[in-house]
């Protein structure tokens, strides 16, 4: 079908054959085992009547269900226009893979284009063509649950990591049937609920907007992806369902975006509790007005629209440029040529699982993990006799949120992972929340008996994902309890923490020797622990988000402004400055942070002649050497700080990074080219350019420490 046949098509379609499109229900009124029409979907009974004209349906799916739906689907269409499926394949189909934000610790654009790939072969063989991914919400604020989906703090990281995992997914040609289409969320600025509640308001400036939270919708737009969702969240006052600014100004006038815009889950009819649509009828013309294309279960635009349009006859062009857009996606998907897009349940079940996707979720697992802390206690001795205590111990939940379709019985505990590797340990599961003392007691019995004591904490899956904010982010107080006591028998403590955000560690890091933050690691969660603290891998991962003493520093971002006072300033009074008088301004482990087993050594920077220009970069070099005794890989970050710029800039901002493999006592040089491009920002005009002047150029291996040298754009 070409665009002139889509034409013809939405010519024929009657007006509420349009509105079907343009609205989404679950699979569960298509009687898919295990779907269950829950919350919203429970209240959407009269669309039983209109469910063989809608667009597109969300939720649980097989092979088989999807033959079986798709077939009776255009058996009743008149026009025979396929049924379009989407889902949530957030990190893993079947296989599950670290979540995003451990994910994303991997500073590795493979590892999220590898994992989207095989999440998209193992989904699109189950029936699906879409999927509600990536996220590439900034998130300052770790109280926020769904930070877990995120790529952290930074705009260049969430870009490049979104745009690659648009890539995984779609591949460079939409009609092969083991791709999906990418839907890019939440736009805009969901990430920064205010005090990180979810849901909740959000105000962003304009400078804000532009510099830090836009560019990463933008990146993996431009990478392809071919839906849009706006987020739940208010902007400047405006929901981002009925913010033409965003829908229209910048997603179609600025960014020339020709995809199909959906909005989120009921995000439609919120707008009547939001308080800007007085009932159903508003919150359709509001959305349709601002460019929403599906509506998520709700059915303002089915119970409405055909009215509405009657009234007002200029709406129908907005009906017929989103029918446009959802054909359009159909078609690039391959729909109409083949509607089932070659499911078969034996292809299914080749896929779902393969070895070889585990193999990668493994490989990803062990990139994602960030060592915080080692004081010689890791690899593990392998003379030591081990004790594995905690709640995390022989869990198999360690998929995270928005693993919808995995299955915790697929997946790979701490216990068993050491013990297929050989290490043999005395363990013990316990209460995450609630220890009681007759454990306790057990736990001290088999810390006597140890050499090491191996603590496998961290907080609950549930605690965070949707709806999973929390006011303060430390662990449960019973394990610290159990961590104090494992410190007080005098033995080494090794902690291996799982979490779906950063975690006050303070008095972790006091008690323990070593930390591992092994996040929540998905199906071979165990085998990847293993393998780092057996020192079969080298760990690597560094972090993409700050992690703070306390809670109350938050937001806690390295590339923070330096405000007019800032706290190292000497010239200041003591008092007056930006801080806190009860805990450290800085974070505990920052952006950028990890290590490795691996000792690395950086050089002075060599840059020639210090000076660039519009059209001619400046080269840069560090040497790193690698002191250590394992082979490993340093990330090496590029940072700059703009001195006198038209608007306060952040102290430090990523520019650039590149990883390298180095032997045990081998030296490489790392090479970067810096354009004038990337010293630039959004100005008060809102245009992107870089003020000629001193920059201060920092290459280290994290936000905080480096080798910096003054460089100049003229
Ligand atoms: C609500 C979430 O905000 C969104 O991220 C998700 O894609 C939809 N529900 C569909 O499940």
């Amino acid at each position: 079908m070409n665009t002139i046949q889509i034409e013809a098509l939405v010519k024929q379609m009657t007006r509420l054959e349009k509105i079907g499109q343009m609205t989404q229900i679950t699979t569960s009124f298509f009687n898919v085992d295990g779907a269950k029409a829950t919350g919203t979907a429970s209240r959407m009974k009269d669309v039983e009547q209109h469910k063989w004209i809608v667009g597109s349906v969300l939720g649980k799916l097989d092979a088989a269900s999807m033959l079986r739906i798709q077939r009776d689907y255009l058996q009743h269409n008149r026009l025979g226009i396929p049924l379009l499926f989407m889902t949530d394949v957030v990190h893993g189909y079947k296989t599950i893979f670290p979540v995003p934000l451990a994910l994303s610790c991997s500073w590795n654009p493979e590892v999220l284009r590898r994992t989207a790939r095989v999440s998209a072969v193992e989904a699109a063989a189950a029936g699906f063509q879409v999927t509600f991914s990536p996220m590439v919400d900034l998130v300052r604020d770790p109280r926020w649950g769904r930070v877990m989906e995120s790529f952290g703090e930074d705009r260049l990281l969430l870009g490049q990591f979104g745009a690659a995992m648009v890539e995984g997914y779609q591949t460079d040609d939409l009609q092969q049937p083991d791709t999906l289409a990418a839907c890019v969320k939440h736009f805009a600025g969901y990430g920064a609920a205010e005090g990180g509640k979810d849901y909740n308001t959000v105000d962003l400036s304009p400078l804000s907007l532009y510099n830090d939270y836009l560019p990463a919708y933008h990146a993996a737009l431009q990478a392809g992806a071919r839906l849009m969702m706006a987020a739940f969240n208010t902007l400047n006052g405006v929901p981002a369902t009925a913010n033409t600014w965003l829908l229209q100004d910048i997603l179609r006038k600025q960014w020339g975006f020709d995809g199909t815009v959906i909005s989120d889950w009921g995000a439609v009819k919120e707008l009547i509790p939001h308080g800007v649509a007085a009932g159903s009828e508003d919150a359709a013309r509001l959305s349709l007005q601002a460019g929403i294309e599906i509506e998520m279960m709700t059915t303002a635009y089915i119970e409405a629209l055909p009215e509405l349009c009657e009234q007002h006859p200029e709406l129908e062009q907005k009906l017929d440029e989103a029918v446009t857009h959802i054909l359009q996606l159909k078609q690039e998907l391959g729909l109409f040529d083949d509607p089932y897009r070659g499911v078969s349940e034996a292809r299914e079940q080749e896929m779902l699982l393969h070895p070889s996707h585990r193999q990668a979720a493994r490989e990803a697992a062990v990139q994602s993990m960030v060592l915080l802390k080692n004081q010689n206690a890791l690899p593990l001795n392998p003379n030591h006799r081990l004790a594995l205590i905690g709640p995390f111990a022989d869990n198999q939940h360690l998929l995270g949120p928005w693993s919808v379709d995995g299955d915790p019985n697929h997946t790979v505990t701490v216990l068993e992972g050491l013990n297929q590797q050989g290490v043999h340990v005395q363990s013990l599961s316990t209460d995450d929340n609630r220890i009681d003392e007759d454990v306790l007691h057990q736990a001290i019995e088999l810390i006597q008996q140890s050499d090491t004591v191996l603590l496998a904490l961290g907080e609950r899956e549930e605690w965070s994902g949707e709806a999973g904010s929390r006011a303060s982010i430390g662990l449960p107080l019973d394990q610290l309890k159990l961590l104090r006591i494992a410190a007080a028998a005098g033995k080494p403590v090794i902690v291996v923490m799982f979490a779906g955000r950063p975690i006050e560690l303070a008095e972790v890091a006091h008690h323990a020797d070593a930390i591992l933050m092994a996040w929540f690691p998905g199906t071979e969660g165990g085998h990847a622990i293993a393998d780092i603290l057996t020192g079969r891998s080298n760990p690597s991962g560094r972090l993409t988000m700050s992690f703070p003493y306390h809670s109350g520093q938050i937001p806690v971002h390295y590339n923070h402004l330096n405000t007019g006072r800032p706290a190292h300033l000497l010239t200041q009074e003591k008092r007056y400055k930006t801080q806190y008088l009860d805990v450290p301004n800085e974070s505990l482990y920052p952006f950028g942070y990890g290590l490795g087993y691996s000792e690395f050594a950086y050089g002075d920077i060599d840059a020639d002649t210090c000076e660039l220009s519009i059209d001619r970069p400046l080269q840069v070099s560090i040497p790193i050497t690698n002191n250590g005794e394992y082979t490993g890989c340093e990330t090496v970050q590029v940072y700059i700080h703009d001195r006198v710029a038209e608007i306060a800039r952040p102290v430090r901002e990523l520019i650039a990074y590149q990883q390298i493999e180095l032997k045990p006592g081998e030296k490489a040089r790392v090479e970067y080219t810096i354009s004038a491009e990337m010293l630039g920002y959004y100005h008060t005009d809102l245009q992107y350019r870089a003020d000629p002047g001193e920059f201060e150029l920092i290459i280290g291996p994290d936000s905080r420490r480096g080798a910096s040298v003054m460089i100049r754009l003229v």
